[in-house]
């Protein structure tokens, strides 16, 4: 099992939107996919409420035994591990001890036959997202063109950079430029220095600020099911990410 998630300690910026597409994408390629909501947000569980499992997220830090391998045989492929009010709880905890907790979960997940696991945070740099990235072998953070959430991604940096330090086989997949006006003149200037700041670390596909994506959120579904011409823009670009995370993972 390989697992990715997406981190970016500011807010709003689309990692749970691209989270909740990959997970739509890989699903429909036949992968077994597991998904942890380690936000108290519960965006991810809301979008997919669909594939509950009655699993708790708070309960892979505090090493809770859960059962996996039931959760794993009631779903259809896809199984969601959800949010709970537990986890505000687990910033008490130590990093080495929900990192541990968490890493050991990890393990029961791909014994229980998954084939990706994919983990969405919240916009913090806590415990829980220290906890997930230290169990990781991907993260990919979805990164809006404006100026504070420019300003920010050096410390999402300088984190991934740190926990590498601990966790070897943590990859960084890049940013990806979300929510991207094309006519805004800030947003193309914001995307060049970006490139140039971090030429290596920049994902090829970008999603563009596209009301489809929120009206799939909204649903539960994902934007390649909403039946209007406005649609297909967002779905291509939604697609062509997924499909680079999924080659660049090397799942199967
Ligand atoms: N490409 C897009 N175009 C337009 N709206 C988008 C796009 N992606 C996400 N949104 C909307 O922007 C808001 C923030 O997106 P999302 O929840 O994915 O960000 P986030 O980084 O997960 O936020 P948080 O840090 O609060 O968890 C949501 O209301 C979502 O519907
Ligand atoms: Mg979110």
């Amino acid at each position: 099992m390989k697992t990715l998630v997406t981190a970016n300690q500011k807010g709003g910026v689309g990692k749970t939107a691209t989270l909740v597409h990959i997970a739509f994408d890989f699903l429909e390629r036949g992968l077994k996919v597991a998904v942890i909501d380690l936000d108290t947000q519960a965006n991810a569980s809301f979008t997919l409420k669909a594939f509950k499992s009655g699993l708790n997220a708070s309960g892979l830090l505090s090493g809770q035994m859960q059962d996996y391998e039931n959760a794993s045989a009631s779903s259809n492929g896809m199984t969601l591990i959800e949010s709970d009010l537990g986890l505000a709880n687990m910033e008490k905890m130590e990093l080495k001890d929900a990192g541990g907790n968490f890493r050991a979960a990890i393990q029961m997940l791909s014994a229980a036959g998954y084939d990706v696991c994919l983990i969405d945070t919240a916009p913090s740099l806590g415990i829980t997202m220290g906890a997930a990235l230290l169990a990781a072998d991907y993260v990919l953070s979805p990164i809006e063109l404006e100026a504070y959430s420019i300003q920010g991604i050096k410390k999402m940096v300088t984190t991934i950079a740190n926990i590498r330090k601990v966790n070897p086989a943590l990859k960084f997949l890049g940013m990806v430029p979300s929510k991207v006006d094309g006519r805004n003149p800030r947003h193309s200037r914001h995307l060049a220095e970006l490139t140039q700041a971090y030429p290596s670390l920049m994902v090829p596909t970008g999603i563009g600020l596209r009301s489809s994506i929120a009206d799939a959120l909204a649903s539960g579904i994902p934007v390649w099911k909403i039946n209007k011409t406005a649609a297909r823009k967002a779905s291509q670009e939604v697609r062509a990410l997924a499909a680079h995370v999924y080659q660049v993972m090397e799942i199967k």
